[in-house]
């Protein structure tokens, strides 16, 4: 039975996502640079998904690289790519040993060839676990998952007998399956850390009905213990959709 496909525990998200932000600030908060916040961010991002296996998630994406990130100063978009070349290959026997797939959300046909094999071989070597998905997030923006999605439905509408029907009918379930994330289970907490109250172009569709959840605590300090603080938050929520507490609660 694939991950996507077991329950998940009551109370407990099922995909959870997070915006990993803070390294900068807490590097300067010890007068140390950039990188050094970025490397212990790594180290956090690599015990997340052990705490969130623990706790039963199934699913947990981490925002390590967006569309944007490459008009940081190219230093550090280059150590970003250093890291996670030098990262992932290093954290395969732990991924194996702990069931973990590693997957990918985002174009990584731009990545630098060391950090896009990196990549590969992760997926490649980890494609049969199945405790929990890791999806890391590079090179993703949503807006750019959304443009995609809709060049994906004209193209799919004009092999049809009647394009403008086939438009004119799009759901937006349908419509989803033509997005990147079409074989991804929907994101239900979205966690950001380090205190800005954005979304930063992360898990655009998914954030219509995903709960959100901000944390104040810089990422490369963010503990076991504030994932059990925001998936506590999550259980105490109601979630709708749309309809009636009543209803949801009948
Ligand atoms: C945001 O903090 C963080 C990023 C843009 C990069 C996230 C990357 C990691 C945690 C490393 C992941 C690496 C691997 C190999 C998985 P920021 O730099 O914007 O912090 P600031 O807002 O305090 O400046």
């Amino acid at each position: 039975m694939s991950s996507s496909e077991q329950a998940t525990r009551p109370g407990i998200p099922n995909h959870v996502g997070i915006v990993m932000d803070g390294n900068g600030r807490w590097a300067k908060s010890q007068g140390k640079v950039r990188l050094e916040g970025h490397k212990r961010g790594a180290d956090v991002a690599r015990q997340v998904v052990r705490w969130a296996r623990d706790l039963g998630i199934r699913h947990i994406s981490l925002f390590a690289f967006s569309t944007e990130n490459w008009n940081r100063p190219k230093l550090e978009v280059r150590a970003l790519m250093g890291l996670l070349a030098m990262t992932l290959p290093k954290t395969l026997p732990e991924m194996r040993e702990n069931g973990v797939r590693f997957r990918v959300l985002g174009d990584i046909s731009p990545l630098p060839a060391k950090a896009r094999k990196a990549v590969e071989q992760a997926c490649a070597e980890t494609c049969d676990n199945s405790a929990i998905d890791l999806i890391l997030c590079l090179n993703y923006g949503g807006q750019q998952e959304i443009v995609a999605g809709v060049q994906h439905a004209v193209s799919w509408a004009q092999s049809q007998a009647d394009p403008e029907k086939a438009l004119a009918e799009l759901t937006p379930e349908t419509f989803r399956s033509m997005l990147w994330r079409h074989d991804i289970a929907p994101v239900d907490l979205l966690i950001r850390t380090g205190g800005e109250r954005r979304i930063s172009n992360f898990h655009l569709w998914d954030a219509a009905y995903a709960e959100l959840y901000f944390s104040d605590v810089y990422w490369p300090e963010f503990s076991k213990q504030d994932l059990q603080l925001a998936v506590d938050d999550y259980a105490a929520r109601e979630r709708r959709f749309g309809k009636t507490s009543e209803q949801v609660n009948r």
